[in-house]
């Protein structure tokens, strides 16, 4: 009998089938990805700033701490950026005359604040509260990623309903003792009091009958 298939045409059968079995499945994963990703999101995106504030440099190098700046974040729903005396206080006495701070004089001079862009930015129809999670043990870095390493600040996670979900499940493996909660890397090196902290917030959102997990937790 005449051979109808060559040899090489089984494998050749069996990767077509596979391909039929793996494409919509690899295309719905595409969408998935696509849909996802920080394209749509905006994760891992910065915007251009009146002045090139470098994260690395200020908090990074000369290690000011980010209340220094960010004021409102243990006591408030927002974080706020810096009023423009902040940066007066040491720029004032350096880098006086530098072009790249022009913005930052005609601001002090005019009385008119600088027009920070924003790059975290949630729908209005979102409740988001600071203070909560940063006093509960959340660290910065949990949202934010390392600042300290950003030379142009950038957006460090997804921020979509589902980002949020994630964490608020369960929460307790991220969260960190007090003394952490603006460190750069605060999961490195998990301590006995950072499972203290963490076994307290569980235990303390449990009693308070609250699920983070529920509609109106975010949607008010
Ligand atoms: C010397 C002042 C200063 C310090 C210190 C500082 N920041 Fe900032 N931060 C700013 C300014 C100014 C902006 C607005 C410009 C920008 O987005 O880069 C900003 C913006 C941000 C944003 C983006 C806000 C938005 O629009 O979504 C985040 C997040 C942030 N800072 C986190 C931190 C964290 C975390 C620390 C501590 C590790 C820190 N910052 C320390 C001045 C500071
Ligand atoms: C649980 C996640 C989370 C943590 C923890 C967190 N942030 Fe944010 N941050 C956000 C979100 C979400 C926004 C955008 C809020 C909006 O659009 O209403 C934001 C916005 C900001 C802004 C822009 C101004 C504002 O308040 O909207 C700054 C500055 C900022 N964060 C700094 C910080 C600093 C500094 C810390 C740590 C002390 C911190 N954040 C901790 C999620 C977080
Ligand atoms: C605690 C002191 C301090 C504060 C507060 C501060 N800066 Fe600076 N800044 C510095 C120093 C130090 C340099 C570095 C000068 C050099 O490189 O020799 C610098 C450099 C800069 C530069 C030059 C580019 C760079 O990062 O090297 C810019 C732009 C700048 N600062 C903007 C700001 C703005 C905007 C604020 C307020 C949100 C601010 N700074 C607050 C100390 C400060
Ligand atoms: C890394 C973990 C984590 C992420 C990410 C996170 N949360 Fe939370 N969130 C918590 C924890 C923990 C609490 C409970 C704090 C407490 O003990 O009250 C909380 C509490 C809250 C509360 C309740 C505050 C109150 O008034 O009781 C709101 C609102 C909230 N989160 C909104 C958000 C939104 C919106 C996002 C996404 C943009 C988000 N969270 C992302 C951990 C997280
Ligand atoms: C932990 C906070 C959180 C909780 C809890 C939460 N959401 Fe959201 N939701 C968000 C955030 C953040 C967004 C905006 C970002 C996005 O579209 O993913 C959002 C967006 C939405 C949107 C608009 C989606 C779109 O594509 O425009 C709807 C509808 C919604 N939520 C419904 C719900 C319902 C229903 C529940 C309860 C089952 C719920 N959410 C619980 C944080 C939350």
């Amino acid at each position: 009998m005449p051979q109808l298939f060559r040899p090489g045409a089984n494998t050749l059968a069996r990767l077509a089938l596979a391909a039929i079995a793996i494409v919509p499945a690899g295309l719905l994963l595409l969408i998935a990805v696509v849909t996802r990703s920080g394209a749509t999101t905006g994760e891992g995106r910065f915007v251009e700033q009146p002045v090139p504030f470098s994260h690395q440099h200020h908090a990074g190098e000369l290690a000011i701490d980010c209340r220094y700046c960010h004021a409102g974040v243990e006591t408030a729903a927002t974080a706020s950026v810096p009023a423009t005396h902040v940066c007066m206080t040491c720029h004032s006495q350096i880098w006086t005359n530098a072009e790249m701070l022009a913005p930052v004089r005609a601001s002090l001079a005019s009385g008119r604040p600088m027009a920070w862009r924003r790059v975290n930015r949630l729908p209005d129809y979102v409740y988001f509260d600071h203070h909560a999670h940063v006093n509960n043990g959340v660290p910065c870095a949990a949202c934010h990623g390392d600042v300290r390493r950003m030379p142009l600040t950038r957006q460090a996670a997804p921020m979509t309903m589902g980002w949020c979900l994630d964490c608020h499940r369960a929460p307790g493996d991220r969260i960190v003792a007090a003394d952490r909660r603006f460190e750069a890397a605060p999961y490195q090196d998990r301590s006995a009091a950072d499972r203290r902290a963490a076994r307290a917030t569980t235990i303390a959102i449990a009693r308070s009958g609250r699920r983070l997990t529920d509609c109106s937790t975010c949607h008010r």
